[in-house]
């Protein structure tokens, strides 16, 4: 630990804070985290924190689902322009719309979204849990919203539904390409390849596994494989370079990084307690629809 990770665990003591970090966050900043995990985790540890303050290293839409699951605490982002570029990309008008020509369908909403967003869909889902949430609903058309690549992975495995997409994606994971997965196919044949589902489904196509960060990195631990292939952000290659020292790993693609989720600093987070950093605040309204949605996701696990 060096001295800025000290100062921070003790202030994270005395000012009863619980700091919560993705997979994907610098391996310093990881290291100061009371817990660190997918989405999914995140959102469930986040309900039930009892301490009063929540910091949450990661994007945006992480720490607002904090907030709205547990709005009573103070919640913090360290990095507060660290956004999720997919979020950005769908308006609650979009869903409305989707909603006018689709009147019978279900509407599931990946937490990779804004809380307006949220608070107009029937139910949340993380990469963990698509597959879970999509068959607990009684319709049969789903309407799935943002990512088209997560989407059209739920659409395989549960066939019984018809999952309208809307078109957007993770840039980071779309811009995996067939010729990058075919290139680590030839060059190591033996390799076992764990995809993210945000990656495209002819990507998916090259995958030994499919899954969550949390999923891969649980792969990877338990697998007798010795050579490994990480197809999602460079976070989860970081810890697990540390980790398997018996192991040759590689990524799926070069620069396989989010930058949003690089954005976080320790300085950030020190600037949380240094009351350098606006608390995560959102209109009643939105949170109150978008708890819906994330509760309702919470509770079919
Ligand atoms: P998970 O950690 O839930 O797999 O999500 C990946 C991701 O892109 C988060 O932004
Ligand atoms: Fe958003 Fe993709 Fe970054 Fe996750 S990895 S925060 S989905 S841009």
């Amino acid at each position: 630990m060096n001295d800025l990770q000290e100062k921070i665990l003790k202030l994270k003591k005395e000012r009863n804070a619980l700091i919560l970090a993705h997979y994907y966050q610098t391996l310093p900043v990881q290291d100061i985290a009371d817990f660190v995990g997918d989405s999914f985790a995140l959102a469930k540890l986040a309900q039930k924190a009892d301490k009063d303050m929540i910091i949450l290293c990661g994007v945006r839409f992480m720490a607002e689902s904090a907030k709205i699951l547990n709005p009573e605490k103070t919640v913090y982002l360290p990095s507060f322009d660290a956004g999720c570029p997919m979020a950005d990309m769908i308006t609650p008008d979009d869903v409305l719309s989707l909603r006018k020509k689709h009147p019978e369908a279900a509407v599931v909403c990946y937490v990779n979204s804004s809380a307006a967003v949220k608070a107009v869909s029937d139910i949340c889902c993380t990469s963990s849990s698509a597959e879970k949430v999509v068959r607990s609903l009684p319709n049969r058309q789903i309407i799935f919203v943002p990512d088209k690549n997560l989407g059209s992975y739920v659409a395989k495995s549960v066939p019984e539904k018809e999952i309208i997409l809307f078109d957007g994606c993770c840039p980071i994971h779309d811009n995996v390409s067939v010729k990058d997965a075919e290139t680590v196919r030839k060059t190591l044949p033996d390799a076992k390849i764990l995809v993210h589902p945000e990656c495209r489904s002819e990507v998916l196509e090259f995958a030994d596994y499919i899954g969550s960060t949390a999923g891969i990195l649980d792969y990877a631990r338990k697998t007798d494989a010795l050579d490994l292939v990480i197809g999602t952000e460079y976070g989860v290659f970081d810890i697990l370079s540390r980790e398997l020292l018996n192991k040759k790993l590689h990524i799926l693609k070069d620069n396989f990084v989010c930058a949003d989720m690089k954005k976080t600093g320790l300085e950030d987070i020190l600037a949380c307690f240094e009351g350098n950093r606006p608390p995560i605040e959102l209109p009643e309204s939105e949170m109150a629809g978008a708890r819906k949605s994330l509760e309702r996701m919470v509770g079919i696990e």
